[in-house]
C-alpha cells in the first residue's frame, strides 16, 4: 500500500455556475492531488454550483447574505462554517460578495481567488469587454492569494490568451474560461504543496522540501 498524506480540506465559496468549481472537483478527483473539496458554500440559493457539488459528493451550504444585517454578521456565518467543516483552504470561485476585512485576515496565506484578467490590468467586472475596448492583444487570468482590496494580493499562476480582431465578450471569455480551469487547480496545488512563499506581495513559488505544506508555520 502506498502511503498517503492527509489531503487538505479546501472550502469553494461560490455564486453561479460554478465551471471553476468543476474543475477543482476534477481535479481533486485524481487520488494522487493534494488537496479535497470538503464543502462549497454558496451565498445564493439554487446555483448550478450546488448541483454540481452534489453531484460529486460533497457537502453544501447555502448562506444567503441577505439574511444578515451587517456583511461582518454574513462574513462570520460563513467563516464558521467553514470552520465547521474543518476547511483549511478557501478557494473564491465566481463568489459574487465583497468580503470584510476581518474575514480576509482570518484565512490570509490561505484563501485563492481566480480573476479573469491578467492581474494588475482590469480588476473588477466586465474584464472581457473592457480588454476588447482597450485594444489590449494578450488578455486572460490570474490566480493570486487574497487581501483586504479587491483582485489584489499575490499572484500564483497567469495565463495569457491572445486577444483576436473578430473577438466579441462572449468568444473572448471562452478562451479565458479553459484557461482558468487549467490554472486554478494548478495554482492550488501549489499552495498546499507548500511552494509558495509571500515577499511583499509577490508570491515566490520554490520547489517543494520534504514536510512542507500548508501546515508549515513558516507559511
Ligand atoms: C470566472 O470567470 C471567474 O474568473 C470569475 O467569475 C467567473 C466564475 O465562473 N471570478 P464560474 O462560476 O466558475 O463558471
Amino acid at each position: 500500500m502506498t502511503f498517503r498524506p492527509a489531503k487538505a480540506k479546501v472550502g469553494v465559496l461560490v455564486s453561479g455556475r460554478g465551471s471553476n468549481l468543476q474543475a477543482l472537483l476534477d481535479a481533486a478527483a485524481d487520488p494522487a492531488f493534494p488537496a479535497e473539496i470538503g464543502l462549497v458554500l454558496s451565498n445564493v440559493p439554487g446555483v448550478y454550483a450546488l448541483e454540481r457539488a452534489a453531484r460529486a459528493g460533497v457537502p453544501t451550504r447555502v448562506i444567503e447574505h441577505k439574511d444578515f444585517a451587517s456583511r461582518d454578521a454574513f462574513d462570520a456565518a460563513m467563516d464558521a462554517a467553514l470552520r465547521e467543516a474543518g476547511v483549511e483552504i478557501v478557494c473564491l470561485a465566481g463568489f459574487m460578495r465583497l468580503l470584510s476585512a476581518g474575514f480576509v485576515s482570518g484565512w490570509a496565506g490561505r484563501m485563492l481567488n481566480i480573476h479573469p484578467a491578467l492581474l494588475p490590468s482590469f480588476k473588477g467586472l466586465h474584464t472581457h469587454r473592457r480588454a476588447i475596448e482597450a485594444g489590449v492583444k494578450l488578455h486572460g487570468c490570474t490566480v493570486h492569494l487574497v487581501t483586504p482590496e479587491l483582485d489584489d494580493g499575490p499572484i500564483l499562476a497567469q495565463a495569457a490568451v491572445p486577444v483576436l480582431a473578430s473577438d466579441d465578450e462572449d468568444s473572448l471569455a471562452a478562451r479565458v474560461l479553459a484557461e482558468e480551469h487549467r490554472i486554478y487547480p494548478l495554482a492550488l496545488r501549489l499552495l498546499v504543496e507548500g511552494r509558495v512563499r509571500v515577499d511583499g506581495n509577490r508570491a515566490v513559488v520554490d520547489a517543494p522540501g520534504p514536510g512542507e505544506g500548508i501546515r508549515n508555520p513558516e507559511m
